[in-house]
C-alpha cells in the first residue's frame, strides 16, 4: 500500500494572510498544497490565477497541486507550470482534446493529472489512464469548499484502483471535497493515496492536529 499524502486546500485558508497559513500546513505535516484555480465558468466560483501562485511557491517547499477548474486549460498550463506547479491537473469535462492537453502539461516539465466530477464514469477517461501521473476523483460537485462528501464516488475509485493494478498504471488516485476524519477511512481502503482537505484543515485553529486526527483515522 502506498503512503497516503494529505494535500491541504487553501481555498478555506485566510486570504489576507496566505504566507502565514501555508507556512502552518507546511510545518503541520502537510505533504502537497492544493491549489484551487476556478474561472466561473467551469464551476460558478472565482478564485485566483498564476500571480498568487507566483507569490506562494518561493514560500515553501510542498510540491504545489494545481487543480485547474476552468475552461480551455491549455490557455494557463504554461503560466502555472512557469509559476512553479509540481502537478497540473485539468477536468475531463473542460477539454475538447484531452490527450492532447494532458501532454502539454508534461512538455511544461509537470506531473499530468485529470479529474472527473462525481457524475462522469471513470469510462470517460480510460483511454488517457496510461498518459497521466495523477487521477482526481471529485467527491462532490466542484466550486465550494465545505460540502458534503457524495459516497457514491467510492465505487469510481474502486474501478481506477482495480485498473492501476491490472494494468500496471502509476496514476496516483487524489480524492477532492468533504474529506476529514470519518470520510478518509472510506476513500483510503477503496483505493486514494492523496487527500486534499480544505475546510477539514483550514477551518481548525490547529492545522497539525487537524491533519494527525485524518492520519489517526487511517490506523497509520
Ligand atoms: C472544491 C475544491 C476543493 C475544496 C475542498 O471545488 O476543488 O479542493 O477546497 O474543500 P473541502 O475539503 O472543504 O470539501
Ligand atoms: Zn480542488
Amino acid at each position: 500500500m502506498s503512503q497516503v499524502f494529505i494535500a491541504p486546500s487553501i481555498l478555506s485558508a485566510d486570504f489576507s494572510r496566505l504566507g502565514q497559513e501555508v507556512a502552518e500546513v507546511e510545518s503541520g505535516g502537510a505533504d502537497w498544497l492544493h491549489v484551487d484555480v476556478m474561472d466561473g465558468h467551469f464551476v460558478p466560483n472565482l478564485t485566483f490565477g498564476p500571480l498568487v501562485m507566483e507569490a506562494i511557491a518561493p514560500l515553501t517547499q510542498l510540491p504545489l497541486d494545481v487543480h485547474l477548474m476552468i475552461e480551455r486549460p491549455e490557455q494557463y498550463i504554461p503560466a502555472f507550470a512557469a509559476a512553479g506547479a509540481h502537478v497540473i491537473t485539468v477536468h475531463a469535462e473542460a477539454c475538447v482534446h484531452l490527450h492532447r492537453v494532458l501532454h502539454l502539461i508534461k512538455e511544461q516539465g509537470a506531473k499530468a493529472g485529470v479529474a472527473i466530477n462525481p457524475a462522469t464514469p471513470v469510462s470517460a477517461i480510460r483511454e488517457v489512464l496510461e498518459d497521466v501521473d495523477l487521477v482526481l476523483v471529485m467527491t462532490v460537485n466542484p466550486g465550494f469548499g465545505g460540502q458534503a462528501f457524495i459516497p457514491a464516488t467510492l465505487r469510481k475509485i474502486r474501478e481506477l484502483d482495480e485498473l492501476r493494478a491490472q494494468y500496471g498504471y502509476n496514476y496516483r488516485i487524489e480524492v477532492d471535497g468533504g474529506i476529514a476524519a470519518p470520510t478518509a477511512p472510506l476513500v483510503v481502503e477503496a483505493g486514494a493515496d492523496v487527500l486534499v482537505a480544505g475546510n477539514a484543515v483550514f477551518g481548525r485553529s490547529d492545522r497539525r492536529a487537524a491533519m494527525e486526527e485524518i492520519r489517526t483515522s487511517l490506523g497509520r
